[in-house]
């Protein structure tokens, strides 16, 4: 199911990018190009959002749910007594769906993120750096899973990497 999900953002990815009239609102769009001004020529073509190039909410979900689920039985953050104390009050649906809000409203999509500041969620956790490699590399680890392209990989860390500063307190 999940794999079905992501497959279809990366087909549309694909589309987008071979430019393939997917619809008559596409057909039309690309028949309007053909009578471009001499002002319309020189606008540059617009990039979809790194939201709509991750195939949006679903797939967002689906990759946010996968690294959760790897999160929770890393060794690593499981050693840290704070960290895994917080396994026991904070319900792994609602983290998923916070963390979910966040990536999507960073990446450009309409969903807003209503949780607390980096800095409010983490600083009683006592967070390394270790702990935070260990976390990037079970990022890494779902994006792979779910064929996330590495120019999308890259967007996604310059845009998540900058709240190391607000995590990591030890
Ligand atoms: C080593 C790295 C990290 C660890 C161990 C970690 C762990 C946790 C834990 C245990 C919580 C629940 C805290 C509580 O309510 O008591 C939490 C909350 C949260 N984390 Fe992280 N986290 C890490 C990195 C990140 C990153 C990189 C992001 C996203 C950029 C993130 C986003 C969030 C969000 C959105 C919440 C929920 C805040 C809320 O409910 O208001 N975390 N994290």
């Amino acid at each position: 199911m999940r794999r079905k999900i992501f497959n279809l953002s990366v087909f549309s990815l694909v589309a987008v990018l071979a430019g393939s009239a997917l619809s008559p609102l596409t057909a039309l769009a690309q028949e309007d190009s053909t009578v471009q001004t001499q002002e319309d020529s020189t606008t540059p073509a617009q990039t979809p959002s790194l939201y709509d190039r991750l195939g949006g909410v679903y797939s967002i979900a689906t990759v946010v749910d996968d690294f959760v689920e790897r999160l929770l039985v890393n060794d690593v953050l499981n050693a840290n007594p704070k960290i895994d104390a917080a396994r026991d009050h904070v319900p792994k649906a609602g983290l998923k769906f916070r963390v979910t809000a966040l990536i999507c409203q960073l990446a450009g999509g309409p969903e807003v993120y209503h949780g607390r500041s980096m800095t409010d969620a983490h600083a009683h956790l006592g967070i390394t750096e270790k702990e935070w490699d260990a976390m990037v590399a079970d990022f890494v680890l779902s994006l792979n899973k779910f064929n996330v392209p590495e120019k999308e990989q890259g967007e996604l860390f310059a845009l998540v990497g900058p709240t190391k500063d607000q995590i990591v307190t030890k």
